[in-house]
């Protein structure tokens, strides 16, 4: 069966917005973000507190945070690799944060210069620390199919790697289909190898890129198995049409037509989420790729 509610993690803000070639002035993204909690969605995620020079789109996450931090009944969740990161995030006031894993030891070196080894020993004081500020951690884990580099990823491989994640005290998971290759099979596979392991489907989210127009089917496959958390990108913001392993992620909207149909709440206006992701193609000077966007847009 499939569950009555489903929570949709808002990402075009950060997995969006770091892919853009443009960088977006800061009052927009804060705009975006306000617009993104009047539609209706309750987790938002902000920015990323990661070195700018390696996500300059995301540099002014000092001055974002003071401007979006008061609005009411949205989380806002922000990215933190390491400990600066999470002293410039509490110092802030933020009260979630995601660390975000590989399970492939080439993207953790290309994401984080470390090995997925020594990104897990560099997340373990984040944790830690988070957890006793009494903050909520979510874990990325990255690669979870495919790896451009690597090749398809063996699944025991991720279920080890998503272990010793929440084993550091994440208390959710988030899986990646970073590059978009996943298809329904493996996806019912990964998380029913997750439950042998005795990884609860309650802690885990699926976070799926749409290079392969897979997005949508892997995440009705991931509702049949009783996963409730699902990521997505208001507009599928995000990835550059040129770079095979860089597309964006589910577009919301797409997400939010499929579970309107099938009677699953949200608690997302679709009409008011279209026109802001209609509003912020017009600030990126390019039309949104999201079919349903595109289809409502033009009603
Ligand atoms: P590094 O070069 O190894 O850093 O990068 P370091 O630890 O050697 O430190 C070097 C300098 O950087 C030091 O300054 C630090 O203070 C500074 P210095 O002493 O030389 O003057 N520094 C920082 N400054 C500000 N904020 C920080 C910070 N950390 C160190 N947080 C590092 C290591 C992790 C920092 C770097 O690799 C990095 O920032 N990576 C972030 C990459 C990223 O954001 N990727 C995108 C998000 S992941 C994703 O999109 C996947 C996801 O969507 C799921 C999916 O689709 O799969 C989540
Ligand atoms: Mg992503």
């Amino acid at each position: 069966g499939l569950p009555p509610r489903v929570r949709i993690h808002e990402v075009g803000a950060r997995d969006g917005l770091q892919n853009e070639k443009a960088t977006v002035p800061t009052g927009i993204k804060a705009e975006f973000i306000r617009r993104l909690a009047a539609a209706g969605l309750t987790t938002v995620e902000a920015t990323s507190f990661v070195h700018p020079k390696w996500v300059p789109q995301l540099a002014d996450a000092e001055e974002l945070f003071p401007q979006i931090s008061g609005i009411e009944g949205v989380d806002l969740p922000v990215l933190v690799p390491n400990e600066r990161g999470l002293d410039r995030a509490l110092g802030l006031g933020a009260r979630r944060i995601a660390v975000f894993g590989s399970a492939t030891e080439t993207f953790a070196q290309k994401n984080l210069n470390r090995s997925v080894a020594e990104s897990l020993a560099m997340f373990e004081p984040v944790v830690a620390r988070a957890k006793e500020a009494g903050v909520h951690v979510r874990g990325y884990l990255s690669m979870c199919f495919g790896d451009p580099w690597e090749g398809a990823v063996p699944v025991p491989q991720v279920v080890r790697t998503a272990k010793a994640l929440l084993d550091l005290g994440c208390d959710e998971l988030s899986l990646g289909d970073t590059i978009g290759v996943a298809t329904p099979g493996h996806v019912q596979a990964l998380l029913s190898a997750l439950n042998e392991e005795s990884v609860p489907t309650g802690t885990i989210g699926v976070h799926f890129h749409d290079t392969y127009g897979q997005a949508l089917s892997n995440t009705l496959a991931a509702l049949q198995h009783g996963v409730t958390t699902v990521d997505a990108s208001a507009g599928g913001l995000g990835g550059c049409p040129y770079a095979k392993s860089a597309t964006g992620n589910l577009a919301t909207e797409d997400l939010v037509w499929m579970l309107d149909g099938l009677g699953i709440e949200t608690g997302v206006d679709l009409a008011a989420l279209t026109a802001t992701s209609v509003w912020l193609a017009e600030q990126l000077g390019r039309p949104s790729p999201s079919r349903t966007v595109r289809a409502l847009a033009h009603k």
